[in-house]
């Protein structure tokens, strides 16, 4: 076996209805990080930037991707167990990289978890209430983030005024993963998402899914330079900073590391990963569902 193919044993609580609670939490213990599949590769990205001497474990649910089309109950289903699978593993904190599984599953998941647990939304939703000079507000996402009105809500919590104009944007996952970042397939999709956006004037785009920071050229591009483009993972690696030092649980020294698992083909998530992450996606571990 190639070690990016190697595979796990599920773990015995895998299927519990309730994560298992934590041992005493330390500084020392790793940060859980998961994500639907591939994409939640740039919230770790900001994350190890942001936080380079902490160790994270990521868990991508490649097998079941994508969950931006799917059912809520569906989607609080495997981000529980996915929740479940990271704290077995002893960590301090679980962060919820994937905004569908942050728009959809965050309250249930952090109402069972002993550590603190972050999402997406929150973060993203503030740095884009602050961004905002006209409160005019545009956020894209999956389907499932964008019916979920959990942006929405959010950024009206920071910014009562805010006017905000969302759009699902279902294509641009696959579009993503397949590398199509910058090409003419992918100006014109993007433009065609961004259209109704652009004609209501907003001045803050914010990317509300896990895979759209690696088309920020374009988005750029296609809204021009007076639209600010706010991304969720940048905001959330901040957030996650803060909150662990106020926890007094921020690892001060020593270098970071990560690992990686995912439900299927680690094969593809360590190729592809590469493009969100860089080298450091050197092997990933397969565990069975
Ligand atoms: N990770 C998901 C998100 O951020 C996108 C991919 C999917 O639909 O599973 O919403």
């Amino acid at each position: 076996m190639t070690p990016v193919a190697r595979r796990a044993k599920p773990t015995p609580s895998m299927n519990h209805r309730r994560p298992r609670r934590a041992q005493a939490v330390a500084a020392e213990h790793p940060i859980g990080v998961f994500d639907s599949g591939i994409g939640g590769l740039t919230v770790l990205k900001a994350l190890v930037e942001e936080l380079p001497s902490e160790q994270f474990i990521y868990l991508g649910d490649t097998a079941r991707l994508p969950y931006g089309t799917k059912s809520p109950e569906v989607i609080v289903r495997y981000s529980r167990e996915n929740a479940e699978f990271l704290l077995a593993r002893g960590i301090k904190m679980l962060v919820v990289a994937c905004n569908t599984s942050s728009a959809v599953a965050l309250d249930r998941i952090a109402s069972e978890t002993i550590v603190p647990v972050i999402g997406v939304i929150e973060p993203g939703a503030r740095a884009a209430a602050k961004a905002t000079h006209s409160g005019k507000i545009g956020v894209i996402g999956t389907e499932a983030t964008i019916a979920s009105g959990a942006y929405t809500r959010a950024i009206q919590k920071y910014r009562g005024d805010a006017e905000i104009y969302t759009r699902a944007c279902p294509l641009l996952v696959p579009m993503v993963e397949e590398g199509f970042l910058d090409n003419e397939i992918a100006e014109k999709t993007v433009a065609h998402y961004l259209e109704s956006l652009k004609a209501s004037g907003i001045d803050t785009l914010l990317l509300g899914c896990t895979h759209y920071p690696l088309l920020r050229d374009l988005f750029r591009k296609v809204m021009g330079p007076h639209v600010r483009i706010v991304d969720s993972a940048t905001a959330t690696a901040r957030a996650v900073g803060e909150q662990l030092s106020a926890l007094g649980l921020a690892r001060a020294r020593g270098r970071g590391a990560q690992s990686f698992f995912v439900t299927e083909r680690p094969d593809r998530f360590v190729r592809v990963g590469r493009r969100f992450l860089g080298p450091e996606v050197e092997s990933a571990v397969g565990i069975e569902r």
